[in-house]
């Protein structure tokens, strides 16, 4: 036993923040960030909270579920960054929802959808659960520095959410890690102890994107292929795949190395840039209210991101 997608939803920003408009603000071009990404726009918090954003994809998803609040078991929220450093996003949320049922947050960075499906699959399989809610949301125009050209035109905020409920969709799943400080990360900043002897560091996101674009790229066709391998798949038996969308260029590398067709690819980077763990929720709810999939399709996830972490995925759509 494992689980099946009942419901998925969205949420990002309103406001729309454009190659061009980002071309004032620092040493930039749309025709950079476009040929080196793919990116031409990303949605930008700026009246709403993350907590709203959860709520909101968290509420479209229970109603295309049809499960109310008061069916959740768990709710799981895969965030590097909730509103508070406690209590959790998932509590937050739990309370604004107004569900009862245990909450947690778990952070993977880009990976962290595929994380927390991974652990949804764990409380599935022990029969803790019936019903649950995840959530993979992130925030990181909080923690870019709006004066380093090479990280703050790549990221977008907004996430997705999907409610699972029993059944054998997940046909197989992976997550790695490899512990690693230097290519990909951002500081807490400032330390307020008066007891603390370590320096503080500037408390933003700080990236080796070549370095990341390298593991991103071995980590991409190795997660699709290993997931496929572990579903007892072949590549031809492929319908979709949902990739971390952090680069349009990693992306048509899979594509290049992969025995499945171009158009098979799910792409959303152009619209919302990358949303970290947001990402994979986000292409997965506008596949499915653009009615792409149909009963008995083979969706293959792959992420990477900040950890260094990965996960990988094989979902069989069950639904009409
Ligand atoms: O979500 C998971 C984590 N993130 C990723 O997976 C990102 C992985 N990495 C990448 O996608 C790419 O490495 C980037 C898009 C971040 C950078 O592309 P690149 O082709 O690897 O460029 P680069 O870092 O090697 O920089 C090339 C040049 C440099 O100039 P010089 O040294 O050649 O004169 C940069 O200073 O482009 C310059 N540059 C820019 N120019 C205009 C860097 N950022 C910008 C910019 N606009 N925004």
């Amino acid at each position: 036993m494992s689980f099946s997608i009942l419901g998925t939803g969205k949420a990002v920003p309103e406001y729309v923040l454009t190659n061009d408009e980002l071309s004032t603000m620092v040493e930039t071009s749309d025709e950079w960030i476009s040929t080196r990404t793919g990116i031409k726009k990303r949605h930008i918090c700026k009246e709403e909270t993350i907590t709203e954003l959860c709520v909101q994809a968290a509420e479209e998803a229970m109603s295309n579920a049809g499960v109310t609040a008061k069916e959740l078991d768990l709710i799981i929220c895969a965030t590097l960054r909730g509103e508070y450093i406690t209590p959790s996003q998932a509590c937050v949320v739990q309370k604004e929802l107004g569900a009862t049922c245990p909450a947690f947050d778990i952070n993977a960075a880009c990976s962290g959808f595929i994380y927390a499906l991974d652990v949804a699959a764990g409380f599935f399989a022990r029969g803790r659960v019936k019903k649950v809610l995840v959530i993979a949301l992130d925030n990181l125009s909080n923690i870019v520095d709006w004066k380093d050209r090479n990280t703050c035109v790549l990221f977008g905020d907004g996430g997705g959410a999907a409610v699972l409920g029993e059944g054998d969709s997940l046909l197989s799943i992976e997550i790695t890690a490899k512990g690693d400080t230097d290519v990909l990360k951002c500081p807490h900043g400032e330390n307020t102890s008066p007891f603390y002897k370590h320096p503080s560091e500037h408390p933003y996101l700080y990236m080796n994107g070549p370095e990341v674009y390298k593991f991103a790229v071995v980590s991409m066709v190795k997660g699709i292929k290993r997931a496929i391998k572990n579903a007892g798949l072949k590549e031809e038996d492929i319908d979709w795949v949902i990739p971390h969308q952090a680069n349009i260029r990693i992306i048509e590398t899979a594509v290049s190395k992969l025995k499945i067709p171009s158009e098979r690819f799910i792409r959303t980077i152009a619209e919302y840039g990358n949303t970290s763990g947001g990402s994979c929720a986000i292409a997965l709810a506008d596949s499915v209210s653009q009615g792409k999939f149909k009963k008995g399709d083979n969706i293959v996830f792959c992420a990477f991101g900040s950890g260094l972490t990965t996960g990988s995925c094989v979902i069989r759509w069950d639904k009409d």
